[in-house]
Protein backbone atom coordinates (compact mmCIF):
# COMPACT_ATOMS: atom_id res chain seq x y z
CA UNK A 1 0.00 0.00 0.00
CA UNK A 2 1.02 3.30 -1.00
CA UNK A 3 2.01 5.85 2.33
CA UNK A 4 2.37 9.50 2.21
CA UNK A 5 6.13 10.47 2.93
CA UNK A 6 6.20 13.98 3.46
CA UNK A 7 9.86 15.61 3.42
CA UNK A 8 10.55 19.20 4.89
CA UNK A 9 13.97 20.19 3.84
CA UNK A 10 15.85 22.99 5.98
CA UNK A 11 16.16 26.00 4.02
CA UNK A 12 19.47 27.74 2.92
CA UNK A 13 19.80 31.29 3.75
CA UNK A 14 19.57 33.53 0.69
CA UNK A 15 23.08 35.23 1.63
CA UNK A 16 25.56 33.46 -0.57
CA UNK A 17 25.99 30.79 -2.65
CA UNK A 18 26.15 27.03 -0.41
CA UNK A 19 29.00 25.07 -0.28
CA UNK A 20 29.56 21.48 0.32
CA UNK A 21 28.96 21.07 3.84
CA UNK A 22 25.32 22.43 3.64
CA UNK A 23 24.24 20.45 1.23
CA UNK A 24 26.38 17.22 3.05
CA UNK A 25 23.40 18.32 5.91
CA UNK A 26 20.12 19.31 4.51
CA UNK A 27 20.13 18.37 0.62
CA UNK A 28 21.49 14.79 -0.03
CA UNK A 29 20.72 12.76 2.52
CA UNK A 30 16.84 14.20 1.89
CA UNK A 31 16.92 13.52 -1.67
CA UNK A 32 18.14 10.13 -1.02
CA UNK A 33 15.18 9.67 1.01
CA UNK A 34 12.68 11.49 -1.40
CA UNK A 35 13.52 8.74 -4.29
CA UNK A 36 13.81 5.91 -2.37
CA UNK A 37 10.29 6.47 -1.41
CA UNK A 38 9.06 7.80 -4.87
CA UNK A 39 10.61 4.52 -6.26
CA UNK A 40 9.24 2.05 -3.52
CA UNK A 41 5.82 3.96 -5.17
CA UNK A 42 5.24 5.75 -1.99
CA UNK A 43 3.12 9.19 -2.06
CA UNK A 44 6.05 11.95 -1.72
CA UNK A 45 5.69 15.71 -0.71
CA UNK A 46 9.12 17.56 -0.70
CA UNK A 47 9.39 20.88 -0.22
CA UNK A 48 12.01 23.54 1.01
CA UNK A 49 13.12 27.37 -0.17
CA UNK A 50 15.98 30.03 0.55
CA UNK A 51 15.49 31.56 3.93
CA UNK A 52 15.64 35.13 2.81
CA UNK A 53 14.79 37.32 6.12
CA UNK A 54 16.68 38.09 9.35
CA UNK A 55 20.43 39.43 9.94
CA UNK A 56 21.78 36.88 8.27
CA UNK A 57 20.82 38.47 5.31
CA UNK A 58 20.69 42.23 6.41
CA UNK A 59 24.72 42.01 7.05
CA UNK A 60 25.47 40.40 3.90
CA UNK A 61 23.90 42.98 1.63
CA UNK A 62 25.49 45.68 3.59
CA UNK A 63 28.41 43.92 3.12
CA UNK A 64 27.73 43.67 -0.98
CA UNK A 65 26.30 47.24 -0.93
CA UNK A 66 22.79 46.36 -2.21
CA UNK A 67 19.45 46.14 -0.65
CA UNK A 68 18.27 43.23 1.11
CA UNK A 69 15.77 42.26 -1.99
CA UNK A 70 19.11 42.50 -4.49
CA UNK A 71 20.51 40.31 -2.37
CA UNK A 72 18.25 37.27 -1.55
CA UNK A 73 17.05 37.91 -5.34
CA UNK A 74 21.03 37.31 -6.14
CA UNK A 75 21.18 34.44 -3.93
CA UNK A 76 17.89 32.46 -4.50
CA UNK A 77 19.22 32.67 -8.06
CA UNK A 78 22.61 30.97 -7.35
CA UNK A 79 21.35 28.52 -4.92
CA UNK A 80 18.19 26.83 -7.18
CA UNK A 81 20.72 26.81 -10.01
CA UNK A 82 23.05 24.47 -7.38
CA UNK A 83 20.39 22.35 -6.10
CA UNK A 84 18.98 21.77 -9.61
CA UNK A 85 22.45 20.87 -10.83
CA UNK A 86 22.94 18.35 -7.86
CA UNK A 87 19.60 16.82 -8.88
CA UNK A 88 18.07 17.46 -5.47
CA UNK A 89 14.16 16.61 -6.47
CA UNK A 90 12.04 18.85 -4.68
CA UNK A 91 8.49 19.44 -5.64
CA UNK A 92 8.88 22.75 -4.40
CA UNK A 93 11.74 24.52 -3.87
CA UNK A 94 10.16 28.11 -3.56
CA UNK A 95 10.87 31.84 -1.16
CA UNK A 96 10.14 33.19 2.17
CA UNK A 97 9.16 36.25 0.31
CA UNK A 98 6.74 35.36 -1.52
CA UNK A 99 2.67 36.74 -0.64
CA UNK A 100 1.82 33.16 -0.01
CA UNK A 101 4.42 33.02 2.62
CA UNK A 102 3.74 36.38 4.22
CA UNK A 103 -0.31 35.21 4.69
CA UNK A 104 0.84 32.04 6.64
CA UNK A 105 3.28 33.10 8.80
CA UNK A 106 1.04 36.29 9.55
CA UNK A 107 -2.39 33.72 10.25
CA UNK A 108 0.35 31.27 12.42
CA UNK A 109 1.02 34.43 14.32
CA UNK A 110 -2.47 35.74 15.07
CA UNK A 111 -3.97 32.57 15.93
CA UNK A 112 -1.17 31.92 18.46
CA UNK A 113 -1.20 35.32 19.58
CA UNK A 114 -5.36 34.98 20.08
CA UNK A 115 -4.94 31.78 22.09
CA UNK A 116 -2.05 33.16 24.28
CA UNK A 117 0.36 31.42 22.98
CA UNK A 118 2.60 34.67 22.00
CA UNK A 119 3.56 37.41 24.93
CA UNK A 120 4.84 41.06 25.21
CA UNK A 121 7.18 41.58 26.95
CA UNK A 122 10.18 43.99 27.61
CA UNK A 123 13.50 42.91 26.51
CA UNK A 124 17.04 44.90 26.22
CA UNK A 125 18.54 45.26 22.71
CA UNK A 126 21.49 46.68 21.41
CA UNK A 127 21.43 48.93 18.72
CA UNK A 128 24.19 50.68 16.59
CA UNK A 129 24.34 54.50 16.44
CA UNK A 130 22.28 54.35 13.12
CA UNK A 131 19.21 53.06 15.35
CA UNK A 132 19.68 49.00 13.87
CA UNK A 133 19.69 46.28 16.10
CA UNK A 134 22.91 44.88 16.30
CA UNK A 135 22.74 40.66 16.86
CA UNK A 136 24.66 39.31 19.83
CA UNK A 137 27.07 37.69 17.30
CA UNK A 138 27.68 41.20 15.88
CA UNK A 139 29.29 43.05 19.34
CA UNK A 140 32.75 42.22 20.28
CA UNK A 141 34.34 43.17 23.46
CA UNK A 142 36.47 41.89 26.72
CA UNK A 143 35.34 38.95 28.21
CA UNK A 144 34.23 39.99 32.32
CA UNK A 145 35.69 36.33 33.22
CA UNK A 146 38.73 35.70 31.24
CA UNK A 147 39.58 39.07 29.86
CA UNK A 148 39.70 37.70 26.17
CA UNK A 149 39.80 40.85 24.00
CA UNK A 150 37.48 39.38 21.48
CA UNK A 151 34.99 37.68 23.10
CA UNK A 152 31.62 37.81 21.53
CA UNK A 153 28.19 39.32 23.05
CA UNK A 154 26.98 35.49 22.66
CA UNK A 155 29.80 33.97 24.18
CA UNK A 156 33.17 33.98 25.12
CA UNK A 157 35.38 31.60 22.44
CA UNK A 158 38.58 31.85 25.08
CA UNK A 159 37.10 30.37 28.37
CA UNK A 160 33.21 29.06 26.38
CA UNK A 161 31.12 31.29 28.70
CA UNK A 162 27.69 32.08 27.81
CA UNK A 163 27.64 35.80 27.84
CA UNK A 164 25.08 38.54 27.32
CA UNK A 165 26.65 41.48 25.34
CA UNK A 166 25.90 43.76 28.13
CA UNK A 167 28.56 42.17 30.29
CA UNK A 168 31.02 42.58 28.01
CA UNK A 169 33.75 45.31 28.71
CA UNK A 170 34.64 48.08 26.16
CA UNK A 171 31.77 46.59 23.50
CA UNK A 172 31.22 47.10 20.09
CA UNK A 173 30.12 46.33 16.87
CA UNK A 174 32.01 44.52 14.85
CA UNK A 175 30.14 46.33 10.98
CA UNK A 176 31.36 50.00 12.04
CA UNK A 177 33.13 49.76 15.36
CA UNK A 178 31.43 51.96 17.61
CA UNK A 179 30.25 50.77 21.14
CA UNK A 180 26.50 49.51 20.79
CA UNK A 181 23.60 51.34 22.44
CA UNK A 182 21.34 49.13 25.09
CA UNK A 183 17.88 50.19 25.31
CA UNK A 184 14.59 48.56 26.14
CA UNK A 185 12.15 47.64 23.26
CA UNK A 186 8.63 46.07 23.22
CA UNK A 187 8.74 42.33 21.60
CA UNK A 188 6.74 39.62 20.94
CA UNK A 189 7.75 35.78 23.02
CA UNK A 190 6.42 32.36 21.73
CA UNK A 191 5.10 30.91 25.31
CA UNK A 192 7.22 27.55 25.10
CA UNK A 193 6.65 26.62 28.61
CA UNK A 194 2.98 26.32 28.04
CA UNK A 195 4.16 23.20 25.90
CA UNK A 196 6.61 21.51 27.75
CA UNK A 197 4.44 18.86 28.91
CA UNK A 198 3.23 17.86 25.23
CA UNK A 199 6.53 17.89 24.09
CA UNK A 200 8.37 15.93 26.56
CA UNK A 201 5.28 13.62 26.54
CA UNK A 202 6.16 12.64 22.83
CA UNK A 203 9.36 13.42 22.33
CA UNK A 204 9.87 10.28 25.30
CA UNK A 205 8.11 8.17 22.62
CA UNK A 206 10.33 9.09 19.63
CA UNK A 207 13.17 5.98 19.64
CA UNK A 208 13.46 5.84 15.81
CA UNK A 209 14.94 9.09 16.46
CA UNK A 210 18.87 9.47 16.12
CA UNK A 211 19.84 9.00 19.72
CA UNK A 212 22.00 12.11 19.80
CA UNK A 213 18.78 14.47 18.57
CA UNK A 214 16.57 12.31 20.51
CA UNK A 215 18.79 13.38 23.81
CA UNK A 216 19.73 16.76 22.93
CA UNK A 217 16.14 17.66 22.87
CA UNK A 218 14.93 16.14 26.00
CA UNK A 219 18.01 18.13 27.27
CA UNK A 220 16.79 21.46 26.02
CA UNK A 221 13.22 20.90 27.34
CA UNK A 222 15.09 21.27 30.60
CA UNK A 223 14.55 24.66 31.39
CA UNK A 224 12.73 26.33 27.95
CA UNK A 225 12.19 29.66 28.16
CA UNK A 226 9.32 32.01 26.66
CA UNK A 227 11.54 32.98 23.69
CA UNK A 228 11.30 36.39 21.50
CA UNK A 229 9.53 36.05 17.90
CA UNK A 230 10.32 39.59 16.91
CA UNK A 231 13.01 42.15 16.29
CA UNK A 232 13.86 45.56 15.84
CA UNK A 233 14.74 45.37 11.93
CA UNK A 234 13.20 46.79 8.92
CA UNK A 235 13.44 43.65 6.56
CA UNK A 236 10.97 40.94 7.48
CA UNK A 237 7.51 40.00 8.00
CA UNK A 238 5.38 43.17 9.35
CA UNK A 239 3.74 41.77 12.89
CA UNK A 240 -0.18 41.58 11.80
CA UNK A 241 -1.52 43.21 14.32
CA UNK A 242 -2.73 46.59 14.61
CA UNK A 243 -0.76 48.74 16.26
CA UNK A 244 2.12 46.95 15.10
CA UNK A 245 1.44 46.13 11.12
CA UNK A 246 2.60 49.97 9.93
CA UNK A 247 5.98 49.93 12.00
CA UNK A 248 8.78 50.41 9.75
CA UNK A 249 11.22 48.64 12.01
CA UNK A 250 10.00 45.60 14.01
CA UNK A 251 9.52 42.85 12.31
CA UNK A 252 8.85 38.97 12.78
CA UNK A 253 11.99 37.43 13.61
CA UNK A 254 13.23 35.15 11.08
CA UNK A 255 13.41 31.72 12.44
CA UNK A 256 9.66 32.10 12.96
CA UNK A 257 9.00 32.84 9.82
CA UNK A 258 11.57 30.17 8.41
CA UNK A 259 10.07 27.58 9.84
CA UNK A 260 6.54 27.95 8.91
CA UNK A 261 7.67 27.79 5.46
CA UNK A 262 6.93 24.03 5.38
CA UNK A 263 3.44 24.86 5.73
CA UNK A 264 3.69 27.75 3.24
CA UNK A 265 5.43 26.12 0.54
CA UNK A 266 3.00 23.01 0.66
CA UNK A 267 -0.03 25.69 0.59
CA UNK A 268 1.69 26.97 -3.07
CA UNK A 269 2.47 23.66 -4.03
CA UNK A 270 -1.34 22.70 -3.33
CA UNK A 271 -2.28 26.11 -5.18
CA UNK A 272 0.21 25.24 -8.01
CA UNK A 273 -1.03 21.72 -8.75
CA UNK A 274 -4.68 23.05 -9.20
CA UNK A 275 -6.39 21.75 -5.95
CA UNK A 276 -5.88 25.01 -3.49
CA UNK A 277 -6.64 22.23 -0.82
CA UNK A 278 -4.52 19.51 -1.25
CA UNK A 279 -2.01 20.60 1.46
CA UNK A 280 -4.36 18.98 3.95
CA UNK A 281 -3.63 15.41 2.99
CA UNK A 282 -0.30 16.08 3.88
CA UNK A 283 -0.83 18.44 7.09
CA UNK A 284 -4.24 17.15 8.55
CA UNK A 285 -3.81 13.65 7.85
CA UNK A 286 -2.11 11.70 10.11
CA UNK A 287 -1.47 9.06 8.30
CA UNK A 288 1.15 11.60 6.59
CA UNK A 289 4.37 11.28 8.05
CA UNK A 290 6.66 13.95 8.50
CA UNK A 291 10.40 13.67 7.78
CA UNK A 292 12.95 17.15 8.55
CA UNK A 293 16.30 16.85 7.15
CA UNK A 294 19.09 19.48 8.42
CA UNK A 295 22.40 19.71 10.43
CA UNK A 296 22.57 19.48 13.91
CA UNK A 297 22.77 23.39 14.80
CA UNK A 298 18.91 23.75 13.39
CA UNK A 299 17.78 21.43 15.79
CA UNK A 300 15.70 23.14 18.61
CA UNK A 301 13.85 24.75 15.86
CA UNK A 302 12.06 21.47 14.57
CA UNK A 303 12.33 19.49 17.87
CA UNK A 304 10.72 21.92 20.12
CA UNK A 305 10.05 25.47 18.44
CA UNK A 306 7.88 24.16 15.23
CA UNK A 307 5.95 21.42 16.89
CA UNK A 308 5.18 23.83 19.78
CA UNK A 309 3.94 26.05 16.99
CA UNK A 310 1.94 23.46 15.38
CA UNK A 311 0.18 22.24 18.32
CA UNK A 312 -0.29 25.64 19.56
CA UNK A 313 -1.98 26.62 16.13
CA UNK A 314 -3.79 23.02 15.75
CA UNK A 315 -4.80 23.48 19.06
CA UNK A 316 -8.85 24.23 19.57
CA UNK A 317 -9.34 27.13 17.17
CA UNK A 318 -8.96 27.55 13.39
CA UNK A 319 -6.80 29.83 11.64
CA UNK A 320 -7.93 31.19 8.32
CA UNK A 321 -6.29 28.75 6.59
CA UNK A 322 -8.14 25.91 8.66
CA UNK A 323 -10.87 27.00 6.73
CA UNK A 324 -13.43 26.77 9.88
CA UNK A 325 -12.26 23.08 10.87
CA UNK A 326 -10.05 23.43 13.83
CA UNK A 327 -7.72 19.91 12.86
CA UNK A 328 -4.56 19.43 14.26
CA UNK A 329 -1.31 19.77 12.04
CA UNK A 330 0.86 17.12 12.03
CA UNK A 331 3.81 17.51 13.97
CA UNK A 332 7.13 15.73 12.91
CA UNK A 333 7.41 11.85 12.71
CA UNK A 334 11.13 12.13 12.57
CA UNK A 335 14.01 14.81 12.59
CA UNK A 336 16.69 13.57 10.73
CA UNK A 337 20.09 16.04 11.97
CA UNK A 338 23.49 15.45 10.48
CA UNK A 339 26.43 16.50 12.11
CA UNK A 340 29.04 19.27 10.50
CA UNK A 341 31.35 18.71 8.22
CA UNK A 342 34.55 20.14 8.10
CA UNK A 343 36.99 20.75 5.17
CA UNK A 344 40.77 19.68 5.02
CA UNK A 345 40.72 19.63 8.86
CA UNK A 346 39.49 23.66 8.86
CA UNK A 347 35.77 24.81 9.51
CA UNK A 348 33.90 25.91 6.48
CA UNK A 349 34.51 29.55 6.80
CA UNK A 350 33.46 31.70 3.71
CA UNK A 351 34.61 34.59 5.19
CA UNK A 352 38.14 33.19 5.69
CA UNK A 353 38.02 31.28 2.45
CA UNK A 354 37.64 27.94 3.59
CA UNK A 355 35.16 26.74 1.38
CA UNK A 356 34.72 24.52 -1.69
CA UNK A 357 31.24 26.08 -3.35
CA UNK A 358 28.91 23.71 -4.91
CA UNK A 359 28.62 25.41 -7.94
CA UNK A 360 32.46 25.04 -8.39
CA UNK A 361 32.71 21.33 -7.46
CA UNK A 362 29.82 21.03 -10.04
CA UNK A 363 31.56 22.65 -12.53
CA UNK A 364 34.63 20.43 -12.78
CA UNK A 365 33.37 17.16 -11.57
CA UNK A 366 29.84 15.02 -12.02
CA UNK A 367 26.91 15.81 -9.50
CA UNK A 368 26.77 11.83 -8.86
CA UNK A 369 30.27 11.78 -7.52
CA UNK A 370 29.86 14.28 -5.37
CA UNK A 371 26.80 12.69 -3.91
CA UNK A 372 28.15 9.21 -3.98
CA UNK A 373 30.73 11.05 -1.49
CA UNK A 374 28.65 12.81 1.31
CA UNK A 375 26.36 9.77 1.36
CA UNK A 376 29.18 6.98 2.06
CA UNK A 377 31.39 9.44 4.02
CA UNK A 378 29.45 12.05 4.77
CA UNK A 379 28.55 13.71 8.47
CA UNK A 380 25.94 10.89 9.01
CA UNK A 381 26.20 10.36 12.91
CA UNK A 382 29.67 12.24 13.25
CA UNK A 383 31.87 15.09 12.61
CA UNK A 384 33.78 14.73 9.16
CA UNK A 385 36.35 15.69 7.31
CA UNK A 386 35.87 16.53 3.71
CA UNK A 387 39.19 15.95 1.67
CA UNK A 388 40.08 15.84 -1.77
CA UNK A 389 42.52 13.02 -1.72
CA UNK A 390 39.14 11.39 -0.08
CA UNK A 391 37.37 12.71 -2.66
CA UNK A 392 39.67 11.14 -5.31
CA UNK A 393 39.93 7.88 -3.34
CA UNK A 394 36.58 7.12 -3.33
CA UNK A 395 35.25 8.31 -6.93
CA UNK A 396 38.12 5.92 -8.41
CA UNK A 397 38.15 2.95 -6.08
CA UNK A 398 34.69 2.45 -5.44
CA UNK A 399 32.41 4.53 -7.98
CA UNK A 400 34.90 3.87 -10.88
CA UNK A 401 36.98 0.60 -10.13
CA UNK A 402 33.87 -1.32 -8.68
CA UNK A 403 30.66 0.05 -9.81
CA UNK A 404 31.59 1.76 -13.10
CA UNK A 405 33.72 -1.55 -14.09
CA UNK A 406 31.27 -3.38 -13.40
CA UNK A 407 28.84 -1.80 -15.87
CA UNK A 408 31.90 -1.10 -18.68
CA UNK A 409 33.00 -5.00 -18.28
CA UNK A 410 29.38 -6.49 -19.41
CA UNK A 411 28.10 -4.10 -21.39
CA UNK A 412 31.16 -4.28 -23.68
CA UNK A 413 31.13 -8.16 -23.59
CA UNK A 414 27.47 -8.03 -24.13
CA UNK A 415 27.49 -5.57 -26.79
CA UNK A 416 30.21 -6.68 -28.87
CA UNK A 417 29.06 -9.96 -28.90
CA UNK A 418 25.20 -9.97 -29.09
CA UNK A 419 24.29 -6.21 -29.55
CA UNK A 420 21.43 -6.92 -27.22
CA UNK A 421 20.13 -9.11 -24.36
CA UNK A 422 21.12 -12.59 -25.03
CA UNK A 423 18.94 -15.54 -24.68
CA UNK A 424 19.97 -17.71 -21.55
CA UNK A 425 20.03 -21.75 -21.54
CA UNK A 426 18.89 -22.93 -18.05
CA UNK A 427 20.60 -20.94 -15.06
CA UNK A 428 23.43 -22.66 -13.29
CA UNK A 429 23.68 -22.32 -9.08
CA UNK A 430 25.64 -19.76 -9.13
CA UNK A 431 23.73 -17.82 -11.85
CA UNK A 432 20.58 -18.09 -9.32
CA UNK A 433 22.51 -17.18 -6.32
CA UNK A 434 24.28 -13.92 -7.72
CA UNK A 435 19.82 -13.02 -8.63
CA UNK A 436 18.82 -13.73 -5.49
CA UNK A 437 21.16 -11.38 -4.03
CA UNK A 438 20.48 -8.69 -5.95
CA UNK A 439 16.57 -9.35 -5.15
CA UNK A 440 17.06 -9.58 -1.65
CA UNK A 441 19.03 -6.50 -1.76
CA UNK A 442 15.53 -4.54 -2.16
CA UNK A 443 14.38 -5.20 0.97
CA UNK A 444 17.88 -4.88 2.62
CA UNK A 445 18.91 -1.72 1.55
CA UNK A 446 15.54 -0.27 1.58
CA UNK A 447 14.85 -0.59 4.76
CA UNK A 448 18.55 0.85 5.46
CA UNK A 449 16.94 3.90 3.39
CA UNK A 450 13.93 3.89 5.35
CA UNK A 451 15.89 4.25 8.53
CA UNK A 452 17.67 7.27 6.97
CA UNK A 453 20.89 5.05 7.35
CA UNK A 454 22.35 6.39 4.21
CA UNK A 455 25.59 5.31 4.70
CA UNK A 456 24.81 1.58 5.19
CA UNK A 457 22.42 1.71 2.58
CA UNK A 458 25.30 2.63 0.30
CA UNK A 459 27.71 0.48 1.49
CA UNK A 460 25.55 -1.97 0.94
CA UNK A 461 24.78 -1.49 -2.38
CA UNK A 462 28.30 -1.14 -3.26
CA UNK A 463 29.19 -4.78 -1.41
CA UNK A 464 25.65 -5.92 -4.06
CA UNK A 465 28.20 -4.69 -6.80
CA UNK A 466 31.19 -6.13 -5.95
CA UNK A 467 29.37 -9.75 -5.38
CA UNK A 468 28.51 -9.53 -9.07
CA UNK A 469 32.42 -8.61 -9.67
CA UNK A 470 33.19 -11.28 -8.11
CA UNK A 471 30.51 -13.57 -10.01
CA UNK A 472 31.77 -11.87 -13.41
CA UNK A 473 35.67 -12.66 -12.40
CA UNK A 474 34.70 -16.25 -11.77
CA UNK A 475 32.71 -17.09 -14.40
CA UNK A 476 34.68 -15.66 -17.52
CA UNK A 477 32.23 -15.20 -19.96
CA UNK A 478 34.94 -13.33 -21.97
CA UNK A 479 36.24 -17.06 -22.81
CA UNK A 480 32.82 -18.58 -22.29
CA UNK A 481 31.79 -16.46 -25.38
CA UNK A 482 34.28 -18.27 -27.58
CA UNK A 483 34.50 -21.80 -25.81
CA UNK A 484 30.88 -22.21 -24.97
CA UNK A 485 28.34 -20.21 -26.26
CA UNK A 486 25.32 -21.19 -25.07
CA UNK A 487 26.80 -20.77 -21.29
CA UNK A 488 28.48 -17.47 -22.73
CA UNK A 489 25.14 -16.26 -22.72
CA UNK A 490 23.63 -17.38 -20.39
CA UNK A 491 26.28 -15.71 -17.55
CA UNK A 492 26.10 -12.75 -19.32
CA UNK A 493 22.33 -12.74 -19.79
CA UNK A 494 22.44 -13.53 -15.81
CA UNK A 495 25.01 -10.42 -15.39
CA UNK A 496 23.00 -7.72 -17.43
CA UNK A 497 20.23 -8.77 -15.12
CA UNK A 498 22.28 -7.76 -11.86
CA UNK A 499 23.49 -4.58 -13.63
CA UNK A 500 19.74 -3.83 -14.35
CA UNK A 501 19.14 -4.46 -10.20
CA UNK A 502 21.59 -2.23 -9.26
CA UNK A 503 20.90 0.52 -11.58
CA UNK A 504 17.51 0.80 -9.12
CA UNK A 505 19.57 0.24 -5.99
CA UNK A 506 22.08 3.11 -6.81
CA UNK A 507 18.94 4.89 -8.38
CA UNK A 508 18.39 7.23 -5.12
CA UNK A 509 22.03 8.24 -4.42
CA UNK A 510 23.30 8.19 -8.07
CA UNK A 511 20.29 9.58 -10.29
CA UNK A 512 21.89 10.64 -13.24
CA UNK A 513 23.99 7.22 -13.97
CA UNK A 514 21.34 5.11 -13.24
CA UNK A 515 19.35 6.98 -16.09
CA UNK A 516 22.24 6.48 -18.49
CA UNK A 517 22.90 2.87 -17.51
CA UNK A 518 18.41 2.83 -18.01
CA UNK A 519 19.53 4.07 -21.68
CA UNK A 520 22.56 2.31 -22.74
CA UNK A 521 20.05 -1.14 -21.06
CA UNK A 522 17.83 -0.05 -24.21
CA UNK A 523 15.21 1.26 -21.53
CA UNK A 524 13.05 4.45 -22.49
CA UNK A 525 11.75 6.85 -20.03
CA UNK A 526 12.42 8.64 -17.16
CA UNK A 527 13.14 6.20 -13.71
CA UNK A 528 12.67 9.06 -11.49
CA UNK A 529 10.98 11.96 -13.75
CA UNK A 530 12.77 15.23 -13.89
CA UNK A 531 13.07 18.66 -12.18
CA UNK A 532 12.47 22.31 -13.65
CA UNK A 533 12.05 25.52 -12.71
CA UNK A 534 8.96 27.38 -13.47
CA UNK A 535 7.86 30.88 -12.97
CA UNK A 536 5.10 31.51 -10.59
CA UNK A 537 2.79 34.73 -10.73
CA UNK A 538 1.41 36.26 -7.29
CA UNK A 539 -1.30 39.20 -6.89
CA UNK A 540 0.32 42.88 -7.81
CA UNK A 541 2.14 41.70 -10.88
CA UNK A 542 4.77 39.41 -8.41
CA UNK A 543 6.50 36.65 -9.83
CA UNK A 544 9.02 34.29 -8.27
CA UNK A 545 10.87 31.28 -9.88
CA UNK A 546 10.65 27.97 -8.17
CA UNK A 547 12.60 24.79 -8.68
CA UNK A 548 9.65 21.76 -9.24
CA UNK A 549 9.19 18.58 -11.11
CA UNK A 550 7.15 15.91 -12.43
CA UNK A 551 7.72 12.73 -10.66
CA UNK A 552 4.83 11.15 -11.82
CA UNK A 553 5.54 9.95 -14.91
CA UNK A 554 8.30 8.07 -13.73
CA UNK A 555 9.11 4.23 -14.48
CA UNK A 556 11.52 2.99 -12.40
CA UNK A 557 10.48 0.63 -9.60
CA UNK A 558 11.87 -0.15 -6.33
CA UNK A 559 12.26 -4.26 -7.66
CA UNK A 560 14.17 -6.54 -9.77
CA UNK A 561 13.63 -5.16 -13.07
CA UNK A 562 12.63 -7.82 -15.90
CA UNK A 563 14.75 -6.70 -18.77
CA UNK A 564 13.72 -8.29 -21.72
CA UNK A 565 15.36 -11.06 -23.75
CA UNK A 566 16.38 -9.93 -27.32
CA UNK A 567 16.44 -6.08 -26.41
CA UNK A 568 18.65 -3.88 -28.30
CA UNK A 569 21.49 -2.56 -25.96
CA UNK A 570 23.24 0.49 -27.24
CA UNK A 571 26.91 1.37 -27.58
CA UNK A 572 28.41 1.73 -24.17
CA UNK A 573 30.19 4.19 -22.47
CA UNK A 574 31.83 4.86 -19.36
CA UNK A 575 29.29 6.07 -16.42
CA UNK A 576 31.62 7.40 -14.13
CA UNK A 577 35.07 9.28 -14.63
CA UNK A 578 38.39 8.20 -13.40
CA UNK A 579 40.09 11.31 -11.60
CA UNK A 580 43.74 12.29 -12.14
CA UNK A 581 45.84 11.84 -8.91
CA UNK A 582 46.78 15.67 -9.74
CA UNK A 583 43.78 17.27 -8.49
CA UNK A 584 44.24 16.72 -5.27
CA UNK A 585 46.82 19.35 -5.59
CA UNK A 586 45.15 21.83 -8.07
CA UNK A 587 42.60 21.75 -5.35
CA UNK A 588 44.22 22.52 -2.16
CA UNK A 589 46.25 25.15 -4.28
CA UNK A 590 42.86 26.52 -5.28
CA UNK A 591 41.76 26.33 -1.67
CA UNK A 592 44.93 28.28 -0.34
CA UNK A 593 44.66 31.09 -2.96
CA UNK A 594 41.74 31.98 -1.12
CA UNK A 595 42.93 31.91 2.00
N1 LIG B 1 18.34 29.21 7.18
C1 LIG B 1 18.63 28.34 8.27
C2 LIG B 1 20.09 27.91 8.22
O1 LIG B 1 20.67 27.96 7.16
C3 LIG B 1 17.79 27.10 8.26
C4 LIG B 1 16.36 27.36 8.29
S1 LIG B 1 15.51 25.89 8.37
C5 LIG B 1 13.91 26.37 8.56
O2 LIG B 1 20.62 27.51 9.24
F1 LIG B 1 13.25 25.39 8.85
F2 LIG B 1 13.77 27.22 9.49
F3 LIG B 1 13.53 26.87 7.47
ZN1 LIG C 1 36.14 34.46 28.57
Amino acid sequence: MSRKIMINVAWPYANGPRHIGHVAGFGVPSDIFARYHRLAGNDVLMVSGTDEHGTPITVQAEKEGVTPQELVDRYNEVIGDDLYKLGLSYDLFTRTTTRNHYRVTQDLFRILYAKGYILKKFAPGAFSRNGRTLPDRYIEGTCPLCGYGEARGDQCDNCGKQLDPQDLINPRSKIDGEPPVFRDSEHFFLDLTAFVDPLKRWIETQHHWRTNVRNFSLNLLENLQPRPITRDLEWGIPIPLPDYEHLPDKKIYVWFDAVIGYLSASVEWAAQTGDPEAWRTWWQNPDALHYYFMGKDNIVFHALIWPSMLIGYGNGMAGSLGGGSAEPLNIPHDIVSSEFLTMEGRKFSSSRGVVIYVKDVLARYDADALRYFLAIAGPESQDTDFTWAEFLRRNNDELVASWGNLVNRVLTIAHKNYGAVPQPGELNAADLALLATMEGGFAAVGAQLEAANFKAAVGATMRLADAANRYISDQEPWRLVKSDPPRGRTVLYTALRAVDCLKILFAPVLPFSSQRLHELLGYEGSLSGTLGFKQVTEEEGRSHRVLTGDYSRRVGRWEAPQLPIGRKLSEPQPLFKKLDEGIVEEELARLEAHT
